[in-house]
């Protein structure tokens, strides 16, 4: 038995604001962004539209599009570093707005790299029959917790949701290997106070390394080589930072999702929204091999490879 992704859905908040927007906000310049980030544009949540609000817009889609119901679901997880409020989880916000009656519920904190860490709590799950079906949301509203008169943050970040449900997939298909990491010692490097705080360029080379040794790592668990790779998936920080990882697996710039461009970075939301999207456009067919890789504020990192399809 192996565990898969079933059925995926996302929610973006319809607002957009441009670098141009931007720069009437602050001291810095549509060029600056795209030349150092890829960044062009960024969602932003209403300001009655919270975190639970996005999550179950796109649970109810990922529902819908695995052909099940919510009263099947055993298990919600949703990775956030901004919910509504400490307590109660988001993930109990949206079992009572889903009807997922049966469900447990608990959220995943582990910043950019929790989807990564939610898939593969799920996996544990289903494979060892436990649960059947496990519903794994990323989401976040950055907006909230960003600083508006820092130039070094406010221009990165975006609001938006992405879920999937996890559920049992044929032979073959489904969750090859991961790794997970931490890292508490770079905490200082990227954390919340008020609003995010970030050393950039320690985060960067983090990243950089991270990313590329996660993926690597990931192919060898799964007796397989960078030649097998098909579609990569990197968390959408910084195109700089993403080419990076697509230049370690020697990847063809079509293998590489990319919506940094237009949504910025939406943290544990980023790879589900761009994983739906590539499946959407058919540039993601069925078997072929993906690796998703995320990294992020604790300092942590995921990793997954799965060969796509039910
Ligand atoms: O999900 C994880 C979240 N975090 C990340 O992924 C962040 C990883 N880090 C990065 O992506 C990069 O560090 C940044 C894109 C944030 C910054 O790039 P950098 O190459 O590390 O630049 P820097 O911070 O060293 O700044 C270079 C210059 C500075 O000016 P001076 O000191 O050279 O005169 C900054 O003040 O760019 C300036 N700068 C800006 N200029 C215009 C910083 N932010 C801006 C801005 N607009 N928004």
């Amino acid at each position: 038995m192996r565990a898969g992704i079933v059925g995926m859905g996302r929610y973006l908040p319809e607002k957009i604001l441009t670098n141009h927007d931007l720069e009437k906000m602050m001291d810095t310049s549509d060029e600056w962004i795209k030349t150092m980030t890829g960044i062009e544009e960024r969602r932003i949540a209403a300001d009655d539209e919270n975190t639970s609000d996005m999550a179950f817009a796109a649970a109810q889609k990922a529902i819908e599009n695995a052909g099940i119901t919510a009263a099947d679901i055993d298990l919600i997880l949703v990775a956030t570093v901004t919910p509504d409020s400490p307590f109660p989880s988001v993930s109990c916000r949206i079992q009572e707005r889903l009807g997922a009656k049966k469900a447990a519920a608990m959220d995943v904190s582990a910043a950019c790299a929790g989807f990564m860490y939610g898939i593969v709590t799920a996996k544990q799950f289903i494979e060892s029959e436990v649960y059947k079906y496990v519903l794994v949301v990323g989401v976040e509203k950055l907006s909230k917790v960003t600083d508006w008169n820092d130039r070094n943050t406010a221009v990165l970040f975006g609001d938006g949701a992405g879920a999937a449900i996890i559920g049992p997939v044929s032979e073959n298909r489904g969750i090859l290997s991961f790794e997970l990491g931490a890292d508490g010692t770079g905490a200082k490097h990227l954390y919340q106070d008020e609003y995010i705080i970030m050393n950039g360029r320690e985060v960067f080379k983090f990243a950089v390394r991270q990313m590329g040794e996660s993926c690597i790592n990931v192919l060898e668990k799964a007796g397989l080589t960078k030649d097998d790779v098909d579609f990569l998936i990197p968390h959408q920080a910084n195109i700089r930072i993403m080419e990076a990882s697509r230049q370690r697996l020697e990847l063809p710039i079509e293998k590489m999702s990319k919506t940094v461009n237009k949504y910025g970075n939406t943290s544990a939301a980023s790879i589900p929204i761009s994983l739906i999207e590539d499946v959407e456009a058919g540039r993601i067919k069925e078997d072929d091999l993906i690796v998703m890789v995320g990294f992020g504020g604790g300092l942590t990192w995921g990793a997954i490879a799965m060969r796509w399809g039910k």
